[in-house]
């Protein structure tokens, strides 16, 4: 009997390289914000902690106001992959989801208590009130997401675990287990998210609503971070790679479709490595200039761009040594529709842009004030 369900009624309404390109490209900047919202929030959370501090408050506040923010952007920019994924991935993928149903709808509400959460941390601090402990359960809420979209992730790719789990439970009662490569990886987004937060931090620190010793501070702190956290992310990536079956790492290494994964691979680790040098200059030169600003925003970017280049290729050579060839799909290309739908994906990027634009115009408000 085939493992993957046979049943693909429907063919694919675009090429798979375009469908491949726009998950790709949206994934890549949902992972930006979902590393923001991880690292950020804990940072933030930590920082309350010591409301003593006139400088820890005032970063700690700073962040907070923007990862309300920051939240609309991992939800918005979740659900375009997510659909992506399931056009190209929907046997392997809806068939992991209904084996962990009931967490799997559980993601709902946890997504909504953690987005109450992050308000009610952002006002407590507004209101000079202890707020670490809000900003605490709200990570511990993002966390257990990311935790789940992990398992999520990784349960698609391992059809031999399906039968057990559904005998155990047709509900979705039981989480699985056995798989290595689970926790390095979720590890690998948690200590990712402090890093891109201490890029995100050198960027803050470049802002003008900070005065010259704020500014300093943010500096140092966000250097600091993103020298430390690089390095463990970057042990965490080895680790999460070295536990990949030997078809996975053959093939980013030689298949001739996924060596440029392999390469996106090599690309992330020198990208990281030249963030943390950067994180060196502004951490320990405390440093908060411009063009630091704007080299952690591209670093951070690149980062993440290359991290799902080579996160793809691990999937499809995964798949593939399943008997699951992401490529071998029927296609009929309707291509008056993709046209429309190219040209609504530029109009709504020119649109986001224009806002940006009228956000950077706006009146500026130092942020120690409250
Ligand atoms: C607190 C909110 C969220 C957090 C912390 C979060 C975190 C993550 C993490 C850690 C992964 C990578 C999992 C792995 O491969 O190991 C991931 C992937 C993904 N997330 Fe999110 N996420 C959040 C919200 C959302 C939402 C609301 C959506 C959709 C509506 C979404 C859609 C996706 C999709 C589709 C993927 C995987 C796509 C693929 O592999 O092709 N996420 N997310």
């Amino acid at each position: 009997m085939p493992v993957f369900p046979a049943v693909d009624p429907i063919p694919l309404p675009a090429p798979v390289w375009l469908l491949k390109l726009l998950e790709t490209v949206t994934l890549a900047l949902h992972f930006v914000a979902v590393e923001m919202l991880l690292g950020g929030l804990l940072i933030a959370a930590f920082l309350s902690f010591f409301r003593g501090f006139p400088h820890a408050l005032v970063t700690s506040r700073a962040l907070a106001r923007r990862l309300t923010i920051v939240m609309t952007f991992v939800i918005n920019l979740g659900v375009p992959p997510l659909l992506f994924a399931q056009v190209l991935y929907g046997r392997a993928l809806y068939t992991s989801s209904v084996l962990i149903g009931l967490y799997w709808i559980a993601l709902v509400p946890t997504l909504m208590l953690t987005y109450w959460l992050l308000y009610r941390f952002s006002a407590r601090l507004e209101a000079d009130k202890p707020a670490w402990w809000v900003g605490l359960l709200a990570w511990l809420g993002a966390g257990s997401v990311a935790r789940l979209l992990s398992t999520n992730m990784t349960l698609m790719l391992r059809p031999e675990a399906w039968h057990s789990m559904y005998a155990a439970s047709a509900m979705g009662r039981y989480l699985p287990s056995g798989d290595p490569t689970l926790t390095p990886r979720w590890l690998l987004m948690l200590a990712g998210g402090i890093f891109i937060s201490g890029l995100w931090l050198i960027y803050l620190s470049g802002r003008s609503t900070f005065t010259a010793e704020q500014k300093q501070f943010v500096a140092r702190l966000g250097g600091s971070l993103t020298a430390v956290f690089g390095v463990l992310y970057l042990l965490a990536g080895m680790w999460a790679m070295r536990v990949q079956p030997q078809a996975v790492k053959a093939g980013l290494a030689g298949h001739p479709l996924y060596r440029f994964a392999g390469m996106a691979g090599e690309a992330w680790l020198a990208v990281v490595a030249l963030a943390i040098v950067i994180g060196l200059i502004a951490g320990v030169g405390r440093l908060a200039t411009a063009w630091l600003s704007w080299t952690g925003v591209l670093l951070g970017v690149l980062v993440e761009l290359a991290f799902t280049v080579c996160r793809d290729g691990v999937r499809d050579l995964t798949l593939l040594s399943k008997g699951f060839n992401v490529w071998d799909r029927v296609v009929v290309t309707n291509w008056s529709v993709v046209g429309l739908f190219l040209v609504l994906f530029v109009a709504g990027v020119g649109v986001i842009a224009w806002l940006v634009s009228v956000v950077a115009r706006a009146q500026k408000v130092m942020e120690g004030t409250a």
